[in-house]
């Protein structure tokens, strides 16, 4: 059985409104449950169990949140469609019921972690500058960036007349063509990883995400996921460095 929630809370997960504006529309005298007018905070509810009105409609019971973290193959759209017919991400979730959507966006050609949920607050507060969730990336790029190249983009470069936030970077192997690097940055502008290498002259030839935060791949196979608990939530707004920074 579902557990009790308090219906404020109900109310604003079901997309009725923030909490605060539901305890308003509570103390009016907007909502019922099981047909008794409820104006008084604090009353519990459990979901599926009771019937809750707003305004005389009721108010279909919310899904369970849940969390997922996929290992994005190459090939499929981080859309929950798409017109060409191309996989979306969604496909490789067997098993799940929940209408879950990506937290952000992976490129068609970018592998690797990719968090899904149906929690709009937890997706929101991901994505919001302000809570600066660090993502870090693999890079394969063309060549290899000199020290100063890699200062320059660390400091922050002009990209469509705005400057990148301060982002590490650091080599993780080089051949003599191309250069494995390291890159966390903590903005999430379209495609801005492969802009920022393109506009110091080193194209990446592929590209990973191999974390949000701390919360890591941790040797889940391609086009495979799993589902994430309470900790592994913690981890992902945890700024802690990942790597120490030491570069050429
Ligand atoms: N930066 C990119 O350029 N592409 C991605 O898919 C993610 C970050």
């Amino acid at each position: 059985m579902e557990k009790p929630v308090r219906l404020q809370k109900f109310l604003a997960r079901a997309g009725i409104a923030s909490r605060r504006k539901a305890e308003e529309y509570i103390a009016s005298g907007r909502v019922k449950v099981d047909g008794k007018t409820i104006t008084t905070m604090g009353e519990q509810i459990i979901p599926g169990k009771q019937k809750i009105f707003f305004d005389d409609k009721e108010v279909v019971a919310e899904e369970q949140l849940i969390y997922i973290l996929l290992n994005k193959p190459k090939g499929y759209v981080t859309t929950l469609s798409d017109p060409q017919g191309r996989p979306i991400v969604t496909s490789l979730l067997q098993g799940i019921k929940e209408r879950v959507f990506p937290v952000g966006r992976l490129d068609l050609d970018t592998e690797g972690a990719l968090l899904l949920t149906n929690d709009g607050e937890l997706a929101q507060s991901i994505l919001h500058p302000s809570y600066e969730v660090f993502k870090t990336y693999e890079a394969e790029v063309k060549g290899c960036p000199s020290s100063k190249t890699i200062r320059t983009l660390e400091r922050g470069i002009l990209l469509e007349n705005k400057k990148t936030a301060p982002a590490t970077l650091r080599i993780k192997r080089k051949d003599k063509r191309n250069t494995v690097m390291l890159i966390r940055i903590h903005e999430g502008r379209k495609r801005q990883v492969k802009k920022m290498f393109e506009a110091v002259g080193h194209p990446v030839q592929s590209l990973k995400r191999l974390a949000y935060g701390r919360l890591e791949l941790d040797g889940l196979g391609i086009g495979k996921f799993r589902i994430l608990h309470q900790n592994d939530i913690k981890k992902i707004f945890s700024n802690k460095i990942l790597y120490k920074q030491k570069n050429n």
